[in-house]
């Protein structure tokens, strides 16, 4: 019954929302395959947070020749490492242990790491941001970052007389004894745009996995050991917020995949809904140009081809739509 109402100049309007809703599923499509490649190919695009981390320990090794103890050092990296920041201190573990610490962004509060092994007497901690380099290097699926990641590692630091080795090759683990308080990592540049829905700390561990928290205490993370770290919230929980861009593809592809999913009987529907609104959006067009011209020839025109003629003297006698498009 209700097809009656298209003629077959709707069919083909039908026809033609049919072929561009297609055309926009495979540009969709497009975008998405190239997305799930960025995210998967780490070695192609050698952003890879262990060669990266491997490098820092190698580059600092090689700079940092004569330190004094307990004083934070910045490394210059080479120019293609712009944006990122090196860092390094060395501490007499005793010392670290008694007294705790600052570095950078950390604060390792006294008396509460775990005992180091005998011949560590002095640790060197090469610490690093990441800035506008953290996306490329670290990503948690589901979840986008809103501060930099920051992380430190550990190494011995075996030098006694100036020259010898500063930062050793021996990874040395730090961690907090169980029940004392944590390192307490803190962020001070969170993406405010961003901050509506909750945030959670992230830590990832040397092997690339990660753990995500709440964060209990604004601009605040907490750690017992060694790794790298940031702020981020959670793309699935709060679609309405404004997400960036990557995260909003991913939110649409999934709203069309499911529209998908809901079967072609849905996307006619749809077709359908939109070219009755296009109908009523063209014919009030078509009134509008009516009252303008005041020529009749292109209002009768189109009223005969389309065989609408008694919605034609109704309008006239509306003087709601001819303000609307007079004024
Ligand atoms: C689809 O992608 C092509 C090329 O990328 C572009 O020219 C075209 O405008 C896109 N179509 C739509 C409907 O977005
Ligand atoms: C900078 O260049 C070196 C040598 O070409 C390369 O190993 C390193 O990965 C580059 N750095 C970045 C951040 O891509
Ligand atoms: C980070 O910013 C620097 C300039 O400040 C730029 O040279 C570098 O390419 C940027 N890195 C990324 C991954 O955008
Ligand atoms: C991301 O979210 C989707 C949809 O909720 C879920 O199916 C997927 O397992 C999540 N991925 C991860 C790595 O948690």
């Amino acid at each position: 019954m209700g097809l009656f109402f298209f003629s077959r100049s709707w069919c083909i309007i039908l026809v033609i929302s049919l072929s561009q809703s297609l055309v926009v599923k495979t540009n969709t499509t497009a975008a998405a395959s190239s997305l799930t490649t960025s995210y998967s190919s780490h070695p192609l695009h050698r952003h890879d947070s262990k060669s990266l981390a491997s490098f820092f320990h190698d580059y600092a090794s090689k700079t940092v020749v004569r330190v004094t103890t307990a004083v934070n050092y910045k490394i210059r990296l080479p120019a293609n490492f712009t944006g990122m920041q090196l860092r390094f201190v060395r501490f007499r573990t005793p010392s670290l242990r008694r007294r705790g610490g600052q570095f950078g962004s950390f604060y390792v509060p006294p008396r509460v790491l775990s005992a180091f092994p005998m011949e560590a007497r002095r640790i060197a901690i090469v610490y690093e941001n990441l800035g506008n380099w953290s996306n490329s290097y670290y990503k948690v699926p589901n979840y986008t970052l809103v501060a930099p990641i920051i992380g430190f590692s550990v190494y011995d630091s075996p030098a006694k007389a100036p020259g010898g080795l500063v930062v050793g090759d021996e990874r040395i683990s730090l961690s907090v004894q169980p029940g004392k308080k944590p390192i307490v990592i803190k962020f001070k540049k969170i993406d405010k745009d961003l901050k509506e829905s909750p945030l959670k700390c992230v830590k990832f561990s040397d092997d690339g996995s990660y753990e995500i928290e709440s964060m209990t205490v604004p601009n605040r993370c907490f750690a017992t050991s060694q790794g790298h770290f940031s702020v981020l919230f959670s793309t699935i929980s709060s679609t309405t917020s404004p997400l960036p861009s990557k995260a909003r593809h991913k939110v649409y592809l999934k709203w069309w995949l499911t529209g998908f999913g809901g079967g072609f009987a849905g996307v006619v529907l749809l077709v359908l809904l939109s070219t009755v609104v296009f109908k009523i959006v063209r014919d009030r067009r078509l009134r509008a140009m009516e009252k303008q011209s005041e020529c009749g020839v292109l209002f009768d025109t189109f009223s005969v081809g389309k065989s609408k003629m008694p919605s034609a003297p109704m309008v006239r006698t509306q003087p709601v739509i001819e303000h609307d498009y007079v004024a």
